[in-house]
C-alpha cells in the first residue's frame, strides 16, 4: 500500500502522444455518407479488433465477438431492415421532425468497405459472474467499451465508423444466425472515406446540438450545485461546444453568434490550441476567445 508521500508514477505521455490521443477523440466521427468503394485493408482491420479487444470488461469477461461481413446480398437485407425499422421508428418522431428525419442519412450499411457486428455473449462468465451480481447489464457496457475503442482506433487509422442502431434486434440476429444467448451491440459500417466532416451530421442538419459540458457537472449528488471552479475550467476547454451551445439554446438551428475574440493566451490542460482541430472548429476556438465567455456560459 503506498503511503502518503509516495509520488504518483510518472507515466503520462508526452505532448504529442496526448494531443494523438485527444484528437483522435475530437474528430472521430459517426459516418454515414463519405464511405468509398476502396477495400480495407486486412492489416489495418486486425489492428481495429485488437484495439477493441483490448476494452475494459466486468469481471475481465471479454464478452464480445466480432461478426465480420462483405457479402453484398447480405448486406442488401441488413439495409431493408433498417429501412423496415426507420418507417417503424418514424411515427414516434416529433411531427414537425419528420420530414427532417427522413432526408436525413443514418447509415451506410451498402457503399462501406465492410460492415461489423460487434455482439455480446451473455453467458460467457456463466458459473462466475464478477461485477454482474447485482448489475448483469455490465457485460452489455463492456461491450460498447469495445466498440468505443474500434471507433477511436479507427479514427486514427483514417478508417471511418458509422453506427447503425435502427434495425429490429431479433430480426438482425436471424439474419445473422446469432444465438439467443448472445445480443448485437453495434452494426457498424466500416471503410476509407473521403472526409471526417467537422461536426455531427445531426448538428450539420440542424437535429442537435452539443450540450454545455458545465450545466452536465453535479457535485455530490445529483441536484448538487457548485464545484464552479472546476466548472469554469471545463468551460475553458470547452470553447467550441460551450460557445455553439450558448448562441444556440433549447430551439437551436441558428448559426452561432460568437462575438469576435482574440484567442485564448493561456495554454490548456490539453494543449487545445496545438491539435489539429479541423478548419470550423478551429475557427470557432479562435472566435471564442478567452475573455468573458465561460461567464456567459456559466450564467
Ligand atoms: C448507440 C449509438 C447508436 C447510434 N445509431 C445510429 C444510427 O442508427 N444511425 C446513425 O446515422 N447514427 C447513429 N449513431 C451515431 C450518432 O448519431 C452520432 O454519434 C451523434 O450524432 C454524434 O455524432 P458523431 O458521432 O459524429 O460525433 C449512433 C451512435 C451511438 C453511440
Amino acid at each position: 500500500m503506498p503511503d502518503a508521500m509516495t509520488a504518483p508514477v510518472s507515466d503520462g505521455f508526452d505532448q504529442m502522444a496526448r494531443d494523438a490521443v485527444y484528437r483522435a477523440m475530437f474528430t472521430r466521427r459517426d459516418v454515414r455518407s463519405h464511405f468509398l468503394p476502396a477495400p480495407l485493408d486486412d492489416e489495418v482491420l486486425a489492428r481495429l479488433l485488437l484495439a477493441a479487444h483490448h476494452a475494459p470488461s466486468v469481471g475481465f469477461m471479454q464478452p464480445w465477438n466480432f461478426i465480420v461481413i462483405r457479402d453484398a446480398a447480405r448486406r442488401e437485407k441488413v439495409r431493408d431492415l433498417f429501412l423496415a425499422a426507420r418507417e417503424q421508428e418514424l411515427p414516434e418522431i416529433e411531427e414537425e421532425r419528420q420530414a427532417l428525419y427522413r432526408k436525413l442519412k443514418l447509415e451506410g450499411i451498402c457503399e462501406s468497405a465492410l460492415n461489423i457486428c460487434i455482439t455480446c455473449d451473455r453467458q460467457r462468465s456463466k458459473g462466475s459472474p464478477l461485477g454482474r451480481w447485482h448489475n448483469p447489464e455490465m457485460d452489455l457496457y463492456s461491450t460498447v467499451c469495445a466498440v468505443q475503442n474500434f471507433w477511436l482506433a479507427a479514427r486514427a487509422e483514417g478508417v471511418g465508423v458509422g453506427w447503425v442502431s435502427i434495425i429490429e434486434a431479433q430480426a438482425l440476429k436471424s439474419l445473422l444466425s446469432i444465438p439467443d444467448h448472445v445480443t448485437p451491440i453495434a452494426y457498424l459500417c466500416v471503410g476509407r472515406v473521403s472526409e471526417f466532416a467537422p461536426k455531427p451530421d445531426l448538428e450539420t442538419h440542424g437535429w442537435g446540438r452539443r450540450l454545455p459540458l458545465p450545466e452536465l457537472i453535479m457535485s455530490e449528488t445529483f441536484c448538487g450545485q457548485g464545484e464552479a471552479s472546476l466548472k469554469s475550467a471545463v468551460a475553458r476547454l470547452n470553447a467550441v461546444d460551450t460557445v455553439q451551445a450558448t448562441a444556440c439554446p433549447a430551439d437551436q438551428r441558428v448559426a452561432p453568434a460568437v462575438p469576435q475574440r482574440e484567442p485564448p493566451k493561456e495554454e490548456s490542460a490539453l494543449s487545445l490550441s496545438s491539435l489539429n482541430f479541423d478548419d470550423a472548429s478551429a475557427s470557432l476556438m479562435s472566435q471564442a476567445g478567452s475573455g468573458t465567455w465561460p461567464a456567459m456560459v456559466l450564467k
